[in-house]
């Protein structure tokens, strides 16, 4: 069978390019599978995009996304809440104000749990269809790209950094002194550039480094408050909305909030520059840039689509049934969803990259 069967004709003009329906295609590869969103903050693109993901791969999909309407309402923890809703569904997708919820709620699920945003933390599905974009534009090699706003409490650029990490990318920080980069992301990131220098060994690191030869040559860094200094530097703009909700003191929120605005004057200085954001956008990029060739972040939350079906279809899509027939074989129970609970699949919480990092050199 065809994985991803062409489903209709739609030339909804979503892509630049002839013929570019990715996301469009349907599948019954997920079939007779159900995905549980559970959203404890607010969402637009990350819940309906898993939602669209899940429904063009033939799969379908509980929601909970009002606290106020679910026993979350009357004081439910989120652990009850895991161990009742994994008996429903066969992934969950997690939203939540916490940190490290997703890895708490992995350790207690028995399907696997993506994380779709934990508090200030991470965000690493938007992270892939960030990296989905830039290789997109043919830019993942070789990169200088500037991460704006807010970097202390953005989890999509916590994410993201640590990924272009990987590609040996020039990352430049620029946000108000106030919400820099956290240490431990700036440290984790070092971390792999020492690693990855050791691993391959001095020269050869180096090498691979001055070629931009992508895939584990480290990051470089540059921090700065001022994006003007930077717009002529870069490739990319990545920039991201002050995250006012996360703020615990209102007044520290309004001595940044509007700190930066991407308009059509600042791309006057760089006329080939590709600005992205995760959105919502408040005020940080001005509306007139939307219909310049430079405005990217809607084709970006569009990949939102193809990417999350891929994520959906490899933890529960055909690896998954192979893996089954396997376990069947070898006279595993028949029951599905106890064959899956053994599968293993998503038990591993994810790990830093330091984490990674410290595991790889024992
Ligand atoms: C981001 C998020 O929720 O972290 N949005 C998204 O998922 N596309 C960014 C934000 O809220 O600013």
């Amino acid at each position: 069978m065809e994985k991803f069967a062409r489903g209709r004709e739609q030339g909804r003009g979503r892509g630049e390019g002839e013929g570019e329906r990715e996301g469009e295609e349907e599948s019954d590869l997920l079939k007779g599978k159900i995905l549980a969103n559970l959203f404890y903050e607010p969402s637009t693109r990350t819940r309906l995009s898993f939602e669209t993901a899940m429904k063009r791969l033939g799969g379908e999909v509980l929601n909970l996304y009002s606290t106020e309407t679910s026993s979350v309402a009357k004081g439910e923890n989120l652990a009850d809440t895991i161990r009742t809703v994994s008996g429903y569904c066969d992934a969950i997708v997690l939203r939540h104000p916490r940190e490290g919820a997703s890895r708490m709620a992995a350790s207690l699920a028995s399907v696997p749990v993506i994380n779709a945003g934990d508090g200030a933390g991470q965000h690493p599905t938007q992270t892939l269809l960030d990296l989905y974009t830039l290789k997109k534009e043919g830019l993942l090699e070789n990169l200088r790209i500037a991460l704006v706003g807010d970097l202390k409490y953005g989890r999509t650029v916590h994410s993201l950094a640590y990924a272009l990490a990987l590609y040996g990318a020039t990352l430049f920080f620029v946000s108000p002194e106030a919400l820099r980069m956290p240490e431990e992301v700036k440290m984790d990131l070092q971390a792999a550039g020492a690693a990855e220098a050791e691993a391959a060994g001095a020269a050869e690191a180096e090498a691979a480094g001055a070629a931009g030869a992508g895939a584990g040559a480290g990051a470089e860094v540059f921090e700065t408050s001022d994006l003007s200094a930077v717009v002529k530097e870069v490739d990319v703009l990545y920039v991201t909305r002050i995250q006012k909700e996360r703020f615990p003191d209102p007044a520290e929120y309004r001595k940044v909030a509007g700190a930066y605005r991407v308009t059509r004057g600042l791309l006057k200085e760089n006329e080939d520059l590709v600005i992205m954001h995760p959105l919502p956008r408040v005020d940080e990029i001005d509306a007139a840039v939307d219909g310049t060739k430079n405005a990217r972040y809607f084709k970006q939350a569009f990949y939102g689509v193809p990417v999350r079906m891929a994520v959906l279809s490899t933890l529960l899509g055909a690896g998954g049934e192979r893996r089954r027939e396997g376990e069947e074989k070898q006279g595993a129970s028949k029951n599905a969803r106890g064959n899956r609970r053994n599968s293993g699949v998503g038990e591993e919480a994810p790990r830093t990259l330091r984490e990674r990092t410290a595991d790889d050199r024992e």
